[in-house]
């Protein structure tokens, strides 16, 4: 499919490394979806972006202003900024795909309601991960009965991250081994690592039984890629996947398969055969 079909504009809230990617991408594809309007708190990022694109794109001031001017939002900026934008998008019914599934997961009583009033959906790519087909098929006869996921990458992938403490701090500027930052549930992870930890967050809502997810976050200073393991088990059987990703160039935290998956995901939504649960 080519050229752009009324009701496939989009508008990219966050112009960082997987938005302004997705957009370069999804025009070099020749996707029906069109990027017609950019909203970035930071202006310049969304300007230069506008700027490398053939659609040239609306340049937007606030986020408000990007509702006239497409039919789809994509977030691609932060745990923080995804409950505002995911709100304004059902408002306009507008369908939404939500890289900061962080957000969702704090969110999902809320969020799931004003998406059945406005008649809305709500998209949650499966990111940097694979496996979530899995854990989505384990789960709709039977009882999973544990499931973990740990997520390695390499200290400066940690870098500003709000939970660290001060001694965290040094030792990711100083140990020579891996070391755990995080053991927990799913809900301190994301408050501690939210650039982190969408991961755990997306695999936390596949699984519906995020209060089992156990969560860990290593910092490993030999790591060259970001890697994630989940394990579950349970009446299906028994199931581990594992994903080593290289980080983004532009964002260490942010692994290229993120930004490969919602690609994927805008290519289901036009395609008219699908693969995958
Ligand atoms: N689901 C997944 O598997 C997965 C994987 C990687 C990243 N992510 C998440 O996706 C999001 C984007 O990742 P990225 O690597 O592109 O990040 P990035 O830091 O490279 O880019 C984010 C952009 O959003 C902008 N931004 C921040 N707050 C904003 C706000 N309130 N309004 C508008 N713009 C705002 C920033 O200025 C920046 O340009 C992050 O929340 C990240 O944690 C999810």
């Amino acid at each position: 499919m080519s050229s752009s079909r009324p009701g496939q504009r989009l508008a990219l809230v966050g112009c960082g490394a997987i938005g302004s990617l997705v957009a370069e991408l999804l025009e070099k594809k020749k996707s029906s979806f069109k990027v017609t309007a950019l909203y970035d708190a930071r202006l310049e990022a969304a300007q230069v972006l506008s700027k490398k694109l053939k659609s040239k794109p609306k340049v937007c001031r606030s986020l408000f202003e990007i509702f006239s001017h497409c039919d789809w939002v994509l977030e691609a900026a932060s745990v923080k900024a995804a409950l505002p934008t995911a709100e304004a998008s059902l408002r306009k019914r507008k369908p939404l795909v939500m890289m900061s599934t962080g957000a969702f997961l704090l969110h999902q009583k809320q969020l799931t309601k004003l998406a059945k009033k406005y008649k809305t959906k709500i998209y949650l790519p499966s990111g940097a991960l694979c496996g979530l087909d899995g854990l989505k098929a384990a789960r709709q006869i039977g009882a999973i009965k544990s499931i973990s996921i740990t997520s390695t990458k390499p200290p400066r992938g940690f870098a500003g991250a709000p939970g660290l403490t001060s001694a965290q701090k040094r030792a990711l500027e100083k140990n020579k081994s891996a070391f755990y930052l995080y053991q927990g549930d799913v809900w301190g992870a994301i408050k501690r690592f939210p650039a982190n930890v969408n991961v755990a967050a997306t695999t936390a809502i596949a699984s519906g039984q995020p209060e089992m997810l156990k969560v860990r976050v290593v910092a490993d200073p030999k790591a060259t890629m970001n890697q994630h393991e989940i394990h579950a088990e349970g009446d299906f059987g028994e199931l581990t996947a594992i994903t080593r990703n290289r980080p983004s160039k532009m964002n260490p935290r942010t692994s290229a398969l993120a930004i490969q998956a919602a690609l994927a995901l805008f290519e289901r939504l036009e395609s008219y055969v699908e693969v995958g649960n």
